[in-house]
């Protein structure tokens, strides 16, 4: 649902240095590329364990366009979002801003990286902090990445592009003082204040009131084409990708198994999984049925019976599961120009194993 009209934050960069301007990048090529990520958590230091919250994960966020990323909890969601963030680092893999390779934690471009790329997050009161105004929360990024006093009307004017209406009501009042929407829309304020590029919204309105989720979508959504900000939006729920996205990737596990325009993954869904979190949505064609349902899809999916540590990791939940599927990882390979699947099941019968492009193939080198 995205175009690619285009303006600046205009009254907010006269707040800001022009040294570092959004200059709107009009090229095809993406503005975000996260490359091979890893990641991996030691869980025990006497045992010697780690958990690999991410393994090879590629994504790419163009300017303008909304790229979802779908999986149930304990996929990887919220690890890929802090890196790209800047937040944490990747055990390996490389992260590429406007093709340059970001490199993070101490490096000079590390601030101005920081304010292009912002996140959103799920639990806004928790974002959030209580001691503190709205104003407050809004003046610190337009200082950090601005003027060294914002001014009132860059304050306002950051309310009136969230509908935080009429300002004056807002900017004095404290967290608490504000119902779950309102907050959402002040986290959102706070991001924009950065004169971001991108922004990563991680569940941003799972946790809000099912009758206002529609209208913190819309906004966003609003957002992304005022301002032609590459978005990734996260969540659990493959019905609000559909409706919000214009492509999406689903997620098992730290990887991601496929890839495609968000109408045809929804619609002729080709992995397993994609399938099993399409039957699990109440109503697919109903994005407003449920926004508007409190059902929590991730409790409706199988509960996983282990992860296997060689192989497809879905294999235990997998209807197709075969002895190949129990010893050879699948990788993600091209069925069409647009659609990338990792399943052997899919890759051997859609095209015929010869003819699935491989990495590098005529779909375009991708590997996630
Ligand atoms: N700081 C951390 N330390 C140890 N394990 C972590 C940490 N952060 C995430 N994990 C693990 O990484 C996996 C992915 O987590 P997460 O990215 O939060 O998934 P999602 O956002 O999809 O629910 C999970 O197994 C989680 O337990
Ligand atoms: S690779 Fe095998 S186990 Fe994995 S999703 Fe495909 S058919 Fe199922
Ligand atoms: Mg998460």
């Amino acid at each position: 649902m995205s175009n690619q009209e285009g303006t600046s934050l205009q009254g907010v960069s006269e707040q800001n240095n022009a040294d570092s301007s959004i200059e709107l990048s009009t090229g095809e090529s993406p503005l975000l590329i996260a490359r091979d990520i890893h990641k991996s958590y030691r869980t025990s230091r006497r045992h010697n364990t780690d958990v690999k919250a991410l393994r090879g994960v590629n994504i790419e966020l163009s300017v303008g366009k909304v790229v979802a990323l779908v999986g149930e909890s304990g996929s990887g969601k919220s690890t890929i979002a802090r890196i790209l963030a800047g937040q944490e680092a990747p055990t390996s893999g490389d992260i590429l801003f406007d093709g340059q390779v970001a490199n993070f934690r101490g490096s000079k471009n590390y601030r101005d990286y920081k304010s292009k790329v912002q996140m959103v997050f799920q639990d806004p009161f928790a974002s959030l902090n209580p001691i503190h105004t709205i104003a407050y929360h809004l003046s610190r990024p337009l200082a950090i990445h601005g003027s060294e006093k914002p001014s009132h009307e860059a304050m306002e004017e950051l309310c009136e592009m969230v509908r935080l209406v009429p300002p004056s009501r807002f900017l004095s009042k404290y967290p608490h003082e504000l119902s779950g929407g309102q907050r959402q829309r002040a986290a959102i304020a706070r991001a924009l204040a950065a004169r971001p590029r991108v922004l990563l919204a991680d569940e941003p309105v799972s946790m809000l009131d099912v009758s206002i989720r529609l209208e913190v979508l819309n906004l966003l959504d609003s957002l992304r084409s005022k301002f032609s900000l590459a978005m990734l939006y996260i969540t659990h729920d493959i019905a609000s990708a559909r409706y919000f996205a214009d492509e999406i990737l689903v997620m098992y596990k730290g990887v991601i198994v496929e890839k495609g325009g968000a109408e045809e993954v929804t619609q002729s869904p080709k992995h397993p999984y994609t399938k099993l979190l399409i039957d699990s949505s109440p109503d697919p064609d109903d994005l407003g049925s449920n926004l508007r349902s409190a059902r929590v899809i991730d409790a409706r999916v199988p509960v996983s019976s282990g992860t296997p540590d060689q192989g497809c990791r879905f294999a235990p939940r997998c209807p197709l599961a075969m002895d190949r599927c129990q010893r050879e990882d699948p990788s993600l390979l091209s069925i069409s120009s647009s659609r990338r699947i990792a399943c052997w099941a899919v890759t051997t019968s859609e095209s015929g194993e010869d003819s699935v492009l491989a990495e590098g193939g005529a779909g375009g080198s991708f590997r996630g």
